[in-house]
């Protein structure tokens, strides 16, 4: 049996963005652990059809993120369903392509109230009962391979997962400075073949969609499949990992040349992207 077996079978996961990709890896690999399940999701019949096949508890609750009292309620019903949690994952996320002064305001406030204000309402909704349960939980939230290494072209993207980085790391600190035992996860997926590229962006500018066509291929040739991948987050955050780094080669040269960068006080540059 795995570590991650032995942590998780038996407790409760709440996952966000369960409909699809990532989240639905997640839930099914955590319902293969026997876990008990709170799927939330924007989409309800994604939601559904991912429940439909799961073994065991399966709560599902319709949830946008971006809604702190909506992803309040999602608490309550957790608790209320299962009595208690000891894992969350902030995993909903969306993509916008574009250039920064082009990407219409709807898209940044939608990229900024999914990728950023949803960790934060799900931090907000979760950790103080995780704390006042006094027992052994993990909040993992979702950042990206983009949270350390900022792209051209996806701006919303780029800013948010950097935010999420820097959330995770103060979150990890206060729960240190409040000594509890409720521990945190950052993961950073490489690619993970997802529905994240499914919608082309909204332009005729054949960079742009050139650019998207790009990211969407490589989805499709180089991402693991969501529950492959799932297997590898909830082993490392069983073991109690901080850093769930999945994709090291799409990390560490780009890190160490982003360090490099800053130190010399070189300009940014594409070639260094
Ligand atoms: N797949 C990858 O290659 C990759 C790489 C790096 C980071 N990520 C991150 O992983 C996470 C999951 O992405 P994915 O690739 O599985 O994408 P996906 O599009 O396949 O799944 C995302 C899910 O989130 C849901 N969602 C969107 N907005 C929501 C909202 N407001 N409230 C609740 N649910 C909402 C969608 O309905 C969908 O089911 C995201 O945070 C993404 O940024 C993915």
């Amino acid at each position: 049996m795995s570590r991650a077996h032995d942590v998780f079978s038996g407790r409760t996961a709440v996952i966000t963005g369960a409909g699809s990709g990532i989240g639905k890896g997640l839930a099914q690999h955590a319902a293969s652990l026997g876990m008990n399940l709170v799927l939330a999701d924007i989409d309800e019949a994604r939601l559904a059809a991912v429940a439909a096949d799961l073994p065991g508890e399966v709560l599902t609750v319709v949830t946008n993120v971006a809604d702190a009292d909506a992803v309040e309620r999602l608490a309550e019903a957790a608790f209320e369903r299962f009595g208690s949690v000891e894992l969350v994952v902030n995993n909903a996320g969306v993509m916008r392509i574009g250039y920064s002064w082009a990407i219409s305001a709807d898209d940044w406030d939608t990229a900024i109230d999914v990728n950023l204000r949803g960790v934060v309402n799900g931090i907000r909704a979760f950790v103080p009962r995780l704390v006042a349960q006094g027992t052994a939980a993990h909040v993992v939230n979702v950042s990206s391979v983009g949270g350390f290494l900022p792209s051209p072209m996806m701006a919303p993207y780029t800013a948010t997962k950097f935010a999420v980085l820097g959330l995770t790391e103060s979150l990890a600190m206060e729960l240190q400075m409040a000594q509890s035992p409720v521990r945190v996860s950052v993961v950073t997926p490489g690619p993970v073949r997802s529905e994240i590229f499914a919608q082309a962006p909204d332009t005729e500018d054949p960079a742009l969609l050139g650019f998207h066509q790009y990211l969407a291929q490589q989805n499709l040739d180089e991402g693991i499949p969501g529950e492959q991948y799932a297997e590898i987050v909830l082993e490392a955050v069983a073991a109690g990992e901080y850093w769930v780094i999945t994709h090291p080669a799409f990390t560490d040269a780009g890190l160490a040349a982003r360090a490099e960068m800053i130190q010399n006080r070189t300009a940014p540059s594409i070639a260094l992207g």
